[in-house]
Order: C-alpha cells, then structure tokens, then sequence
C-alpha cells in the first residue's frame, strides 16, 4: 500500500475538527487536534478516539485516564494548527477553563465531551481509547470542517 496514496483517499472524508485534551500526572493540561473521535454508544454513553502512539502528550492519557473532546468552532483553525504542532506551548496562548469534574475545555468550542477512559486497545501505530461520557455540553456555534487536507466552513446559508 503506497502510503502517500492511501492519505490522500482518507482526506477525501469530510470531518469536523476537534481538540482533545488530557493532563499528565502533576494535572498540567496536554492535549492534540484530533478527528478520528466516533460517538461509540448511547446507552451506556461512550466516545472512541485514536491517538498516535508518537504524540508527546500520548502518555498522558494513561496517566490521567481521562480525556476531553474540544468540537472546533469556524474561527478556531489556529488553535486547531497550535494543538496540531508538536513542542508548542499549546495552551500558553488560549483561553481555557477547568470543567466542575476538573477537565480542561477550550473556550469557544461548540461542545464539549468529557471522559474517563475505560477501555484501551491496539490500533497499529496509535490506540483507540474508549471513554465512558460523564459530561456533555453543547454551545451556540458554526464548526471548523476539514477535508483533503485543509480547513473549511459551512457555507453561510447552511445553519
Ligand atoms: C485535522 C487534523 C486531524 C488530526 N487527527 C489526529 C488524530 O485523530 N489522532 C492523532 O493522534 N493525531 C491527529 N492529528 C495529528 C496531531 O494533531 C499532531 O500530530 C499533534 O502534534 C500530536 O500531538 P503532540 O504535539 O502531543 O505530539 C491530526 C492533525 C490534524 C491537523
């Protein structure tokens, strides 16, 4: 399989964009742009992700065992770049909050899942973490989309 090919197919798959952050174990926020995230099941509630098993913040996960999915706004591709750039100082330069369960959310975004993970599993070169849903919260907003590679919007008529 010629790698560079199978990207570009796998780019042809319009997403949204998320951040999803986790903390090590001092509770020193990290995080990553992500959008392999599935809502897995509603009843129980549960959210899937995968994560490269070279992300810096990767150990964090198991560490933490917690994670937060971050659901971009339009206007959020910077931070989306920032989350997405290894060695960054990623939240030194946003505006974040702590969750009433201790999670760190970034402001602005149009939702918010909270999880405690509960299942782990191989996945090549990342893992597919499982997170049991404790919060979730939506909020007013238009989402930052990508596809083949770049940055999109909804057109305005679209809501
Ligand atoms: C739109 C977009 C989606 C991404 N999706 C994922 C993903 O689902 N899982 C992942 O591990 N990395 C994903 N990445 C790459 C990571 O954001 C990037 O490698 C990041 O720097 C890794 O975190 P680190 O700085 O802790 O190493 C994505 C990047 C972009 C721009």
């Amino acid at each position: 399989m010629d790698l560079l090919h199978l990207r570009t197919v796998l780019g042809h798959f319009a997403t949204g964009v998320t951040v999803i952050t986790t903390q090590d174990k001092n509770a020193n926020p990290s995080g990553l742009t992500a959008n392999a995230f599935t809502s897995l099941s509603l009843n129980p509630p549960l959210a899937l992700i995968c994560v490269d098993k070279k992300a810096q913040c990767y150990s964090c996960f198991d560490e933490s065992k917690i994670f937060a999915i971050n659901f971009l706004n339009e206007d959020q591709e910077t931070i989306s770049r920032r989350f997405a750039t290894k060695g960054a100082d990623k939240f030194a330069h946003i505006e974040w909050h702590r969750s009433q369960n201790g999670f760190a959310l970034i402001d602005g975004a149009i939702g918010y899942i909270e999880c405690k993970i509960v299942q782990s599993h191989d996945g090549g070169d990342h893992t597919i973490y499982i997170g049991e849903i404790v919060s979730a919260t939506a909020a007013e907003g238009r989402p930052l989309l990508f596809f083949k590679g770049k940055y999109h919007r909804l057109p305005t008529n679209n809501d």
